[in-house]
């Protein structure tokens, strides 16, 4: 027999005065289940980071940069073994240490927790997620370019070795940290590219996740742009296949039936019809000859960050997956 589901859960968020930390705040707010004890931050002050440490509660949430979080993990793991640990960093997305120095160009400091945390990329890694006490939290850009991605090249529908991810964020996706580029004045009425190359660290958790579910490792030219809007990501998806518009779509219907959050829809997907929401939406389109374009968007800020953090934590206690997010 299973453990049994809790009734209440407590919640502790790290980095709450982040911006995903504040959109995980609010829809915690609406949780039936869960109830948030604390909350570490610029924003809460009287509850220093550290302090968070000594709180016990249930559910741990990581709004933290990246090598931060992977050091309150390790202390986390120690202090509170039985508790669940949702990180949404980077810092566990990477299954090797070499792909991690890879990606992000440093050494990993706490390597062993690589091997420990499951994939919350949660349509995907479902049968994994309940029970699991350690949860990483996929990327914004990943999860948009793998919902998508992943059936197709399962199925063997396109050439895993000719993929254009042509993605584009709004500015929230970048934290609030102060940087010059970030200003309003420099992004308000202006479009960039940035990371040109195969430079962006999500290129890694999307090449190695798909390579570790279908057996096959896709090479991707990842072109991310910067949006003059607060949120939402919009990628456009460009691949080769032999086959029709419509055995694409029938592979993404087939494979995400039943999933609460991820919908084919005929028309492209706006921004709009996603921010705010936990939904992906996709849509699969005709191309040059031999080729397609398959279009997804979601809020990076949601399905990208807290949203999703909040359906693996369901998964995860035996929740019903949807709780608190529609
Ligand atoms: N933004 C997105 O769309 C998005 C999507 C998916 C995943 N993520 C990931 O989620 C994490 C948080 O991202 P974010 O965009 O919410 O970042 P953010 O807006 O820059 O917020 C960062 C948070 O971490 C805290 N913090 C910073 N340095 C710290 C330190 N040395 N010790 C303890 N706390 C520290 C900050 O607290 P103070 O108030 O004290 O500065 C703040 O609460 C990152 O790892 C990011 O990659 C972000």
């Amino acid at each position: 027999m299973g453990a049994a589901i809790p009734n209440r859960i407590t919640v502790g968020i790290f980095g709450g005065s982040g911006y995903s930390g504040r959109e995980l705040s609010r829809w915690l707010s609406r949780h039936p289940r869960a109830r948030v004890e604390f909350s570490t931050g610029s924003a809460a002050p009287h509850i220093p980071h550290e302090d968070g440490l000594s709180r016990r509660v249930d559910v741990y949430f990581l709004c933290l940069p990246h090598v931060t979080s992977a050091a309150y993990v390790e202390k986390l793991r120690k202090a509170q073994p039985r508790s669940l640990i949702v990180d949404l960093s980077g810092d566990l997305r990477l299954r090797t240490e070499a792909s991690y120095k890879r990606w992000y160009e440093h050494d990993h400091g706490a390597p062993a927790l690589l091997a420990q945390a499951v994939f919350g990329l949660t349509e995907v890694f479902r049968a994994d997620i309940p029970g699991a006490k350690l949860i990483s939290n996929p990327g914004c850009y990943a999860t948009s370019a793998m919902l998508p991605l992943l059936p197709l090249i399962k199925d063997g529908l396109v050439d895993s070795e000719d993929i254009i991810v042509d993605a584009k964020s709004g500015a929230s996706g970048a934290g609030r940290s102060l940087r010059e580029d970030l200003l309003f004045c420099e992004v308000e009425g202006n479009f960039s590219i940035y990371s040109q190359g195969r430079r962006h660290r999500h290129i890694g958790e999307i090449e190695e996740t798909i390579e570790r579910c279908t057996g096959v490792r896709p090479v991707l030219t990842f072109s991310p742009h910067l949006l003059p809007v607060e949120r939402g990501i919009l990628s456009a998806i460009y691949v080769r296949t032999p086959r029709s518009v419509d055995e694409l779509r029938s592979a993404l219907a087939r494979y995400y039936e039943g999933a609460p959050f991820v919908r084919l829809v005929d028309s492209a997907p706006k921004l709009k019809d996603v921010n705010h929401t936990n939904l992906c939406l996709m849509s699969v389109h005709e191309g040059a000859p031999g080729r397609a374009i398959v279009v997804s968007a979601l809020d990076n800020l949601v399905k990208g960050a807290s949203g999703q953090a909040i359906q693996n934590m369901n998964v995860a206690l035996g929740f019903d997956e949807t709780e608190g997010l529609l």
